[in-house]
């Protein structure tokens, strides 16, 4: 039997008490408190549930007063207007973004959310909302991780009364800093090949919108957002509120500025073309909003909420294991795959190291081009004879799991699937069916359909030995028809699609519990913290070109953990007609989960000799890289040196990585200053060139930091990494 100490049972809360929440039942005030945040809110004199507070930690409840609204300004902004409400619905005067817009069947559009209830959960709370009159609640959650300070919102709109109410708009909640202007906000944005693009911009008057409308997240705005105080943060100082959206379709994050100098932050489901009935007894539950503060700027931003999405997002937690070194044949092979082929280079990545292979499209079907096969998952046997049984034992004897293409979600008009079930592709009747890529999605939001795509999955995944889905989606929406359903239901394409999506991934993952999954998208076309729920890792971009990946992975590594940042090394010139050595692209993939993606067969010997021994020292380094904490020292938007440092949750490693795009007037390269180390300690240093002049063996950290490293980086795409091991 196990026991449990009396120290640990005093920490369980009991029914009721909450570890990071707290009620301060004479001024009807909640207080969260998580790592070095404090989130505050309260009941006002209208019962109108009000923000009070959310920064940096508060530490005495004493000074927080009763909660009173904020008066008109004026016949023009009532006061309706000018109180931060955590989730004002529209109705009474309401001229800021509203958290939820309903019709009644009777016509009637005001929605006034008085305080209702609340309940404290062990890492947060529920507070119930209810309109004035009307039977329609909405039931808010808070939860915050004691580590990170990081905060969930959700919100459940309910209609409890007896006949439909169309809801017009359904965001998680408002979130407010603190009052004043001059902040600054900054966003992901980007094309198909040129994602996560860090674009910054003052936040003015008025609204700026962050949103996707294609279906998926979307390569051109990423769901996330950092504000900064007076525009001044860098990566160590300065106060930062930042956040994420769990969703992975239409998406929405409203960023305002009002009249009355308050920035508010509004996120959830994309109200264009949104309409959602609810029958009565029926509820919508919003997507997770996750926010969180820090004063120690964007680096301290990015590094706790990595911590909190492997702690708390991501499958398996903390102590999941290492992403193991990947290969990928699709640049090398692209359609024309067969066993022979695909056998020849599974020897040939077995040698460097590759602990999975990878077998992209090309595989299934009539699949010889994008033109035909999409839907048809059968094993084409002019390619496989044998079935993938074959090749698969042949990977699994090098050593090496076996992962497999898919895109389950699509169709070509060229295909059996389509051929027996034109309805099944998203489509209004008697309108053209727009092509990309000359394919279609499939209405995922039909059950049909998701059954489908769990069926050919489930069989997929039982018949063959699969370590590993690429699950790719290569196209956004068009006609978005249902016409299957009731006219007055059809809007909700967009939300039970992505509902669908979810299911089919969570019972593909229960009834295969060591299947791991890449959400990929043409790139970085799907990657949102919904989706990163269930799956191991995101395809980062199409574009494996060296040096623009060191600014797509910046822009990435603002918001997301680098264990999911999948990164291919690949042959050159690639993108651009830019060739760099075969080392900066490594070390490039390296700072997230290493693979390779080229055209092995051309490798000259050397170029195996070289990978083998970088694939061996990132198997050295890649725990502190996947699970450590992430300093960027210097930026590729800023200069030409890019730097990065990743730092051992306990401390004993350290990993450098850095890069010369391009030496001029023969200058050195800048010093670069190491962070985040023990100034006291003393680390052995491991080199894997000679870039590090001297034959210094052992560094003390307050060396590293204070008098930093004059590396030898030289010409153009020079780079290198050293480890350090504390003692
Ligand atoms: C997408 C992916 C690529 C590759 C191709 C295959 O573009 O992002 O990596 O898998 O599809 O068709």
């Amino acid at each position: 039997m196990k026991t449990v100490s009396l120290a640990v049972l005093a920490l369980l809360p009991v029914f009721g008490q909450s570890t990071v929440a707290r009620y301060l039942e004479d001024r009807k005030l909640w207080v969260l408190d998580g790592g070095n945040v404090t989130y505050a809110m309260g009941v006002n004199e209208r019962q109108e549930l009000q923000h009070v507070y959310w920064g940096k930690r508060l530490t005495r409840d004493a000074d927080l007063g009763a909660v009173r609204s904020t008066p008109d300004w004026a016949s023009f902004d009532l006061t309706t207007t000018t109180t931060p409400q955590e989730y004002p619905g529209w109705g009474a005067g309401l001229y800021v973004e509203p958290s939820v817009k309903v019709t009644f069947a009777d016509g009637n559009r005001d929605l006034v959310l008085h305080y209702a209830s609340h309940r404290l959960l062990a890492t947060g709370l529920e507070v119930a909302l209810k309109d004035i009159r009307y039977n329609l609640n909405v039931t808010l959650t808070y939860r915050m991780d004691p580590e990170t300070g990081l905060l969930q919102r959700q919100a459940r709109i309910a209609n409890n009364t007896d006949k439909d109410i169309v809801i017009e708009s359904a965001q998680a909640g408002a979130l407010y800093l603190p009052r004043g202007e001059g902040y600054r906000l900054t966003s992901l944005t980007g094309r198909w090949a040129g994602e996560t693009q860090i674009q910054r911009t003052l936040i003015r008057s008025g609204e700026q919108v962050l949103e996707s409308r294609r279906g998926s997240s979307s390569h051109q705005v990423n769901p996330w957002f950092a504000i900064d105080r007076g525009g001044k943060a860098d990566e160590d100082r300065g106060d930062v509120w930042f956040g994420a959206l769990g969703w992975s379709g239409n998406w929405r994050v409203t960023v305002e500025q009002t009249p009355h100098q308050q920035v508010r932050v509004t996120g959830g489901l994309n109200t264009f073309d949104f309409g959602y009935r609810l029958s009565p007894g029926q509820s919508l539950e919003t997507p997770p909003l996750y926010a969180g503060y820090t004063d120690g700027g964007f680096g301290e931003a990015s590094r706790l909420f990595h911590r909190y999405q492997r702690a708390h997002i991501m499958p398996g937690g903390l102590n999941v294991r290492l992403r193991p070194v990947l290969y990928n044949s699709w640049e090398a092979t692209e359609f024309a795959v067969d066993e022979p082929g695909q056998k020849a280079l599974a020897e040939k990545a077995a040698k460097i190291g590759v602990e999975r292979f990878v077998m992209d499209d090309g595989w299934f079907g009539a699949r010889n081009s994008d033109h035909a096969g999409l839907g048809d998952w059968t094993v084409n046997r002019k390619k496989f004879p044998n079935g993938l049984g074959g090749l698969i034992r042949h990977v699994n004897g090098l050593g090496m799991e076996f992962g497999l293409w898919v895109e389950p979600e699509m169709v070509n008009a060229d295909s059996d699937l389509y051929r027996a079930h034109p309805d099944w592709a998203m489509h209004f009747p008697n309108r053209p069916r727009t092509e990309a890529r000359n394919q279609m999605l499939l209405n995922l939001a039909r059950d049909d359909v998701k059954e489908y795509l769990f069926g050919f999955l489930d069989k997929l995944v039982s018949e063959n030995n699969i370590a590993f889905l690429k699950w790719d989606y290569n196209r956004n929406w068009s006609e978005p028809g249902w016409p299957e359903t009731a006219p007055a239901d059809q809007k909700k394409i967009w939300v039970q699609y992505v509902l669908n999506l979810y299911e089919v991934l969570d019972r593909l993952r229960a009834k295969h519990p060591k299947l791991e999954i890449e959400s990929c998208s043409g790139g970085g076309g799907r990657i949102d913290l919904g989706i990163m729920k269930r799956v191991e890792q995101v395809w980062t971009s199409d574009n494996t070109e060296a040096y623009d990946r060191l600014r797509i992975q910046e822009g990435f590594s603002q918001a997301y953990a680098a264990r999911a940042m999948m990164a291919w090394v690949t042959d050159v010139p690639n993108m651009n007609g830019r060739s760099t050595p075969l080392k900066y692209r490594f070390l490039v993939a390296m700072q997230g989960s290493l693979g390779i993606g080229a055209n092995l067969n051309k490798w000259p010997q050397e170029d195996f000799a070289l990978a083998s021994k970088l694939v061996d020292y990132y198997k050295g380094v890649r725990r502190t890289v996947q699970e450590g904490k992430l300093y960027r020292l210097a930026s590729p938007m800023e200069g030409d040196l890019t730097a990065n440092q990743y730092v051992s949750e306990e401390g004993k490693q350290a990993v450098l990585f850095a890069f010369l795009r391009s030496q001029q007037y023969g200058r050195p390269a800048p010093v670069i200053y190491l962070k985040g180390l023990d100034a006291n300690a003393v680390y052995r240093v491991r080199r894997i060139d000679d870039k590090l002049p001297g034959n210094a063996e052992r560094l003390s950290g307050a060396f590293l930091m204070n008098h930093g490293l004059q590396l030898q980086l030289k010409g153009d795409y020079d780079s290198t990494s050293i480890a350090f091991e504390r003692e």
